[in-house]
């Protein structure tokens, strides 16, 4: 069953972990800013679930700030979207603990994102980090979303959600819509860090990710420092790994005549990997320092990021506000 109304309605969000880079706004706001004029938006930042891993909360608010003026200098419209904080809409919890009830122990240990971050983190696997993909059908739920602009690797996160969705209409009724990831029709992307493994990421592998905040010089260090060969020589070979994620961050910032001369010179081996990371460092700090800039002058209007999220809030929890009322008449708390 979806809202009244005709606008699909669209949820995504992103943690207030570190600086964003490339992999996040390929992946997501890219798809935020397209998907604003036509659908019904609701757009946070997930400061709730950047504690199943980072309980230090002296950078929250930097963190929390810098997510948002980055995600509006990007070109996110918050008088279109509603751009808010997801620990201002305390519906969240709520909905959280109800779908905690319908979310099973085996399946949640066996989620990839859980399982990485027991690897990587020992000594904190809390029952926050292993409930991580309710929270977030929580946070989509609300809505009652049924599109989620991400990045590939949200994938199974959306599938688990579809599950829970799943779940909850057959034992209390039909309430939620089955949410589905979104890029325009296309597959969804992985954007890779500029080592040839992994992805760009907010918190590891550094040197391989370029943020949106990274300078001009760092920008072109960074890509210059990535991997090649002596180049390919039988004519029309595949490209190699790392060849490859070159190639693709080159389709992501560059002329499309930039990237064809490029193919031409690898297909017929006269390739120069030196001239080719030249031309995507300039075309990468071309795309990169307008939104550093203007998320600079954002982020220090602290006044103007408050009443944002408090404007973004408001209209979250309306809307959230009506769903928890069918959430709880459907589960019988309405005595
Ligand atoms: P997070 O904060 O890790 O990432 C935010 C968004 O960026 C995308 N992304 C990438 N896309 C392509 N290539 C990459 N290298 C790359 N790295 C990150 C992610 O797919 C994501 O879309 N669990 C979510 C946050 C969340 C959420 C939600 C998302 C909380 N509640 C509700 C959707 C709906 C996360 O950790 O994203």
């Amino acid at each position: 069953m979806e809202k009244s109304g005709n606008k699909k309605i669209v949820m995504s969000g992103i943690r207030s972990t570190g600086f964003l880079h490339l992999g996040n706004y390929f992946g997501a706001i890219r798809n935020y800013v397209r998907m604003q004029d036509e659908y019904e938006c609701y757009f946070m930042v997930a400061d709730l679930h950047s504690l199943t891993t980072h309980p230090e909360t002296k950078e929250l608010k930097i963190n929390v700030h810098r997510v948002l003026a980055e995600n509006i200098a990007c070109g996110l419209d918050p008088n279109q979207a509603a751009l808010y904080c997801q620990s201002h809409v305390p519906e969240t919890s709520e909905l959280y603990l109800l779908l905690n009830m319908l979310a099973y122990k085996g399946e949640l240990e066996k989620t990839t994102t859980f399982k990485d971050k027991v690897r990587l983190h020992p000594n904190n696997v809390n029952a926050g980090l292993l409930t991580y993909p309710v929270l977030q059908t929580a946070d989509i739920l609300l809505h009652r979303a049924s599109l989620v602009p991400v990045g590939k690797d949200q994938e199974q996160h959306l599938e688990m959600a579809r599950n829970f969705v799943n779940r909850f209409n057959h034992r209390y009724g039909e309430i939620f819509p089955e949410p589905y990831a979104f890029n325009f029709g296309e597959d969804l992307i992985k954007v890779p860090g500029l080592d040839g493994t992994g992805k760009m990421s907010k918190s590891e592998n550094q040197y391989a990710t370029i943020y949106l905040s990274d300078d001009d010089e760092l920008i072109r260090r960074k890509i210059m420092k990535a991997k090649t060969d002596s180049g390919p020589t039988p004519t029309n070979t595949e490209k190699p790994d790392y060849i490859e994620n070159l190639f693709l961050l080159m389709f992501l910032v560059s002329e499309k005549n930039t990237i064809e001369k490029f193919e031409a010179d690898f297909n017929n081996c006269t390739i120069r990997y030196g001239d080719m990371k030249k031309q995507l460092a300039e075309d990468m700090v071309k795309f990169v320092s307008p939104i550093r800039e203007r998320a600079e002058s954002i982020r220090n209007d602290e006044q103007f990021l408050k009443r944002i999220m408090e404007q973004g809030a408001e209209k979250a929890r309306k809307s959230a506000g009506a769903t928890m009322e069918l959430v709880r008449q459907a589960m019988g708390l309405n005595y």
